[in-house]
């Protein structure tokens, strides 16, 4: 297994995993915009990518932007194994939070980052569009520690 950056050429790669992942995927642009600007990861395993994440970075705080594992390869630990790989980068680089943000209603997402130590520090009401209405989105920040192993 390891960890890899993208850049734009991966777009193509990016948006077919990620609407093979989730019903609310980024459009073209907004990949096309994170992989130019923001800081894009995949996991790699004998070759294959398995997921793929992207934060941005501001001074001493990353945010999680999105991150998508294709339905076929999720509950293998692989968002979990990229995600600590990342978190552990960027504490190790002096970034000393990880903010992210995410729908009420992502049990799964929700556990995974409850997993990795991130707690709810707010809400943001009908923050997400959703067939029919809105939803809103939890605010979560993980407080990083330098010294963790990188491996992915
Ligand atoms: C959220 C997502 C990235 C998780 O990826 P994954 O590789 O399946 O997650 P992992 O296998 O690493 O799971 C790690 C832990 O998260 C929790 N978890 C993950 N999926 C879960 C689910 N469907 N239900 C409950 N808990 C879940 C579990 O605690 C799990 O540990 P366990 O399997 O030992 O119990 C994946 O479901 C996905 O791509 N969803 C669509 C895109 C999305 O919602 N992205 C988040 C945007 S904020």
């Amino acid at each position: 297994m390891s960890v890899e950056r993208l850049s734009h050429e991966a777009l193509d790669r990016v948006l077919a995993l990620e609407a093979e992942s989730s019903p609310y995927c980024w459009s073209r642009a907004d990949w096309q915009s994170s992989l130019k600007s923001d800081d894009c990861f995949e996991l790699l395993n004998e070759g294959q990518t398995m997921a793929v994440v992207a934060f941005s970075v501001v001074f001493d705080e990353a945010n999680l932007l999105n991150i998508a594992v294709p339905v076929q390869a999720q509950r293998r630990g692989y968002a979990r194994q990229l995600l600590q790989y990342c978190l552990n980068h960027y504490a190790n680089n002096g970034i000393k939070h990880c903010f992210l943000e995410v729908r009420r209603s992502n049990a799964a997402a929700i556990a995974l980052y409850e997993k990795l130590g991130f707690s709810v520090i707010g809400e943001r009401k009908n923050y997400y569009p959703v067939t029919g209405g809105r939803e809103d989105a939890l605010v979560y920040i993980c407080r990083l520690q330098q010294g963790e192993s990188e491996d992915a």
